[in-house]
């Protein structure tokens, strides 16, 4: 025999030793389940289905337990009354961006020299709030009008037809690419205003490609195909966002201005600038969409609902003294003052929104949980919060979880209701599409007065229908983080025309 056929063996050896050596559940640790594959564990179980997988695993274990995922032991927690211990937990302890940094790594290919998330944070931080944050809204509503009214006007009077998804996610993320990344000319001309369409449709239709692409590309299950057009799309993306191109840009959001000046100033190559705004238009632009569509579907099928924000709205902007039609922005006392339409998106965002909320374990420590108990958890291993299980769809807390209630979070008085109990105890996270603590979304401010924005436009501007009134719900592929993943074969067929 070879040596080298002699060291293959050998080292073959080691590896199936490796992946079939298990590890034991420590005095003091939540219940540990690896699963029946070797390494793999329940890889393509929680790959599949996480929803359905986490359920079952909480049967069977309780609201703790830890599970093998892909060689990493990933701790999950599923009582919302002891979520607080993990998202207030300091960095030394529980991490948010080591699993970041490897997405901007492994998916977006971005590498970034001297990177200090917390430093980034801190630049980046202001520039989504107080008056920055009114800038950016006032800037949405313009280019909202822009694309959504000024597409329609091109096409001419009468009904259009496309898929709701794609109607949802292509204005929003049109205008806010804009919003935040500039437009064609300040002032703008119906010259600027038209390239402000068409570069901004380039954007979206290159940026879908590859958001369809993402989840098989996390979990490494593209084909040769697949692979060749990932690779075409990243490259129109990056030349569609190089900064140089972005230079002549008029409007830039502070956000920009801020981001590209923290980047210059930690050395990054303009090759990989343009990588990173990529990373940032899927980060800030990739959950406005899809929960845009989300809340106007659930609209569109419940005639009660829609009735009810409609009456809110005629009502909230009779007290104006400009007819909304020759508004050009909407007042922020306007959009701060529809408790009825903040029902309907917070009961949207309860039974849609499904972040994973994941933290790396950074020192061996115990964790508290609000019952009393205690667990051990290792350094290294992962921690995940589902809400979208619970609080979200916990039948403790909401009675018949899967059904749309409008008025959900409305007291008897209007005002917003926050009270929602599990075992007898008032929630403080009763529902978390933002998620919570530290890490919590900075962006929330400016999505919802954009999803707002969006569909004050589309229900005081336009006619709106289902093709099919009778059309099922679609079902959604948890596989894309944060709203499901549409394919454009499943979307929800809607007619629409520009009211006279
Ligand atoms: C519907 C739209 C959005 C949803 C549902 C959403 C959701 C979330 C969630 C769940 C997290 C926390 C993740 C965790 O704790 O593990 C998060 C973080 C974050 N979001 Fe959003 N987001 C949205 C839009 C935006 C927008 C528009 C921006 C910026 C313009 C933004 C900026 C951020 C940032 C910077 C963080 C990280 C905060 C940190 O580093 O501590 N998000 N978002």
């Amino acid at each position: 025999m070879s040596w080298a056929l002699l060291l293959g063996l050998l080292a073959a050896l080691l590896l199936l030793l490796l992946l079939t050596r298990r590890r034991s559940r420590r005095p003091g640790e939540p219940p540990l389940d690896v699963g029946s594959i070797p390494w793999l564990g329940y890889a393509l179980e929680f790959g599949k289905d996480a929803a359905s997988f986490l359920t079952r695993m909480k049967k069977k274990h309780g609201d703790i337990f830890t599970v093998l995922v892909g060689g990493r032991y990933v701790t999950v927690i599923l009582d919302p009354h002891s979520y607080d211990a993990v998202v207030w937990e300091p960095r030394t302890k529980l991490d948010f961006h080591s699993y970041a940094v490897f997405l901007m790594e492994r998916i977006f290919n971005v590498q970034l020299p001297h990177y200090n998330p917390n430093d980034e944070k801190a630049k980046m931080k202001p520039t989504l709030l107080h008056r920055d944050l009114q800038a950016l809204t006032e800037a949405m509503y313009t280019n909202l009008c822009t694309v959504l009214l000024g597409d329609t006007t091109e096409m001419g009077s009468g009904w259009h037809e496309m898929g709701l998804f794609d109607f949802s996610y292509s204005f929003l993320l049109r205008a806010g690419f804009l919003t935040l990344y500039g437009v064609e000319a300040l002032p703008r001309t119906p010259q600027s205003q038209a390239q402000d369409r068409s570069h901004s449709a380039d954007v979206f239709h290159t940026f879908r490609q590859l958001d369809l692409l993402l989840p098989k590309l996390a979990r490494g299950s593209l084909s040769a195909g697949d692979k060749d057009l990932m690779c075409r799309v990243k490259s129109r993306l990056w030349k569609l966002l190089a900064p140089a191109r972005l230079a002549s840009r008029a409007h830039r959001s502070s956000w920009l201005e801020s981001y590209l000046l923290h980047l210059e100033e930690i050395g990054v190559s303009e090759e990989m600038r343009a990588r990173a705004l990529v990373l940032q238009l899927w980060a800030t632009q990739g959950n406005m969409g899809p929960a845009a569509f989300w809340l106007l579907l659930f609209l569109l099928k419940n005639p009660e609902a829609l009735a009810a924000v409609r009456t809110e709205l005629e009502h909230s902007l009779s007290q104006e003294e400009q007819p909304v039609l020759q508004m050009t922005t909407l007042p922020q006392r306007v959009l701060d003052n529809l408790p009825v339409l903040d029902s309907v998106l917070n009961e949207s965002l309860r039974l849609t929104a499904a972040p994973f909320i994941t933290r790396e374990v950074m020192v061996d420590l115990a964790l508290p949980m609000a019952d009393g108990r205690e667990f051990a958890l290792r350094r290294g291993d992962r921690l995940l919060l589902f809400p979208f299980l619970s609080p979200q769809r916990d039948p403790e807390i909401y009675t018949d979880p899967e059904v749309f209630r409008y008025n959900r979070f409305l007291n008897p008085d209007g005002s917003e209701k926050k009270d929602f109990y599990k075992d007898g105890k008032r929630l403080k996270n009763y529902s978390m599409p933002w998620g919570a603590g530290h890490n919590q979304c900075l962006g929330r401010g400016y999505a919802i007065n954009s999803i707002k924005q969006f569909v004050v436009l589309v229900l005081t501007h336009f006619d709106l229908e289902l093709i099919s009134p009778d059309v099922v719900v679609p079902e959604f592929d948890l596989s894309r983080y944060g709203f499901g993943l549409m394919q454009p074969e499943h979307d929800v067929p809607i007619r629409y025309r520009l009211r006279l």
